[in-house]
C-alpha cells in the first residue's frame, strides 16, 4: 500500500527527538508549575451543551483503579491523534469545530431491528461509571485516564446482535468543511472506521467513553462518543462514533487499509513485537519525562487473554 501522506508516528526514533524534547519541555513546564499557564491559551472545552451534560459526574466502578498516577489534564487535552482535524497533535483548537449536538448513532447489519438513536436518549439509557484505564498508543506513548461511560456489553444487550453476527464495526463522521484533515487528506479511506470482534465487545474491559475528569467529553477526545479498549493500541480506540455496524465478515479498518504491513486488525499491545520500524519494548508517560516497560495487553492479560485463544496463527500484534 503506498501512503501519500505519513502519519505522524511514520518516524523512526532516531528522529524522533523533537518530539521527545518537547514533551520534555512541556513534563518541566507542568512540574514547575505552569499548567496554569498551558491552559492559559483556552481552558478545555466541553461538548455543546447536552440535556446529560448535567449526569456527570458518573460514579467511579472500584474494579477498574489503578497503580499508576492519573495524566493530568492540561497534558492530555493537548497532545491527540484525531486526524479528522489533521495530521499533529495539536488539533484540540480545530477540533473545537466538531458540531456534537444534534448526533445520532445508527445500528445496522446483522441485528435483531436495525434503529437509530440519538446521544442523549443512549446515554441516559446506559448504565453510566467511570474507570481508570492505562491507554497505550501505538506511537509509544502513554497515558492513565478517567473515562465516564458505559460497557459495551450494556450497548449490546440493547442492540441485540443475531448469532451470526461476528463483528462490530464502528465509523466517525465525514464532512470537510467541519474537519480540515478529510480535506487535506483526500486519499485516506474517511470514514476512520475500527472493527473488534462480538467476543471482543462483550469483554467487561470494553468501554464506550462519553466523559472524562468527570466531565462531558472535550471534543478532541472525540465526542460525543468514543471507544475505549484499554489492552489495544490507541488506533483502535475510534473517536466520534455515529455509525455501528454489525457483521460476519471481517472489516477492513482505517489504518490497515493505508498500511495494512504496520497496522493490522487484532493490535494487541506486545512489547516483544515491534512496530517494523521502532521498538514496543517501552513507553513514554506523557507528561512524566520517563519511560516504563510496555506489559502485554497493555497489563490487561488476566481480562482478555482468554479471547485469543486458538487464533495463535494470526497477527495478533500491530
Ligand atoms: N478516531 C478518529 N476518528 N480519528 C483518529 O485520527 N486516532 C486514533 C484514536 N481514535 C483517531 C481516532 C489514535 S491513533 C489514537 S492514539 C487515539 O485515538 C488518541 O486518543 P486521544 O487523542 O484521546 O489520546
Amino acid at each position: 500500500m503506498n501512503v501519500i501522506h505519513r502519519k505522524g508516528w511514520e518516524i523512526p526514533e532516531n528522529q524522533a527527538t523533537p518530539e521527545a524534547v518537547a514533551m520534555n519541555r512541556r513534563a518541566l513546564l507542568a512540574g514547575a508549575g505552569a499548567a496554569g499557564l498551558l491552559l492559559a491559551s483556552g481552558p478545555a472545552r466541553a461538548n455543546d451543551p447536552a440535556p446529560t451534560d448535567a449526569l456527570h459526574p458518573y460514579p467511579r466502578n472500584p474494579a477498574y483503579t489503578i497503580e499508576r498516577e492519573l495524566t493530568p489534564e492540561a497534558i492530555t487535552s493537548r497532545y491527540n491523534n484525531f486526524y479528522e482535524f489533521g495530521t499533529s497533535k495539536n488539533i484540540w483548537q480545530a477540533a473545537q469545530a466538531l458540531k456534537t449536538r444534534p448526533w445520532t448513532i445508527k445500528v445496522e447489519g446483522l441485528v435483531e431491528k436495525p434503529f437509530e438513536i440519538g446521544i442523549d436518549d443512549l446515554i441516559a439509557a446506559m448504565p453510566r461509571e467511570e474507570r481508570l484505564y492505562r491507554f497505550r498508543c501505538v506511537e509509544a506513548w502513554s497515558m492513565t485516564v478517567p473515562w465516564s461511560g458505559f460497557p459495551m456489553k450494556a450497548f449490546l444487550d440493547r442492540a441485540k446482535p443475531l448469532s451470526s453476527a461476528k463483528y462490530v464495526r464502528m465509523d466517525t463522521f465525514v464532512d470537510a468543511r467541519m474537519a480540515p484533515g478529510q480535506a487535506q487528506n483526500i486519499f485516506y479511506p474517511w470514514p476512520y472506521q475500527e472493527a473488534i470482534t462480538v467476543a471482543e465487545a462483550a469483554n467487561d474491559l470494553a468501554f464506550l467513553v462519553t466523559g472524562i475528569y468527570g466531565k462531558p467529553l472535550p471534543k478532541q477526545f472525540g465526542a460525543p462518543l468514543r471507544l475505549a479498549l484499554p489492552w489495544k493500541y490507541g488506533f483502535k480506540s475510534v473517536k466520534s462514533i455515529n455509525r455501528i455496524v454489525f457483521t460476519d465478515t471481517r472489516p477492513k479498518s482505517f489504518w490497515e487499509t493505508l498500511q495494512s504491513a504496520e497496522y493490522g486488525f487484532w493490535a494487541n499491545v506486545n512489547p516483544e513485537v515491534a512496530h517494523p520500524r521502532w521498538s514496543q519494548a517501552t513507553e513514554e508517560v506523557l507528561g512524566e519525562n520517563r519511560r516504563i516497560p510496555t506489559q502485554l495487553f497493555n497489563g490487561y492479560g488476566e481480562q482478555v487473554a482468554g479471547l485469543y485463544k486458538g487464533l495463535e496463527k494470526e497477527r495478533l500484534w500491530a
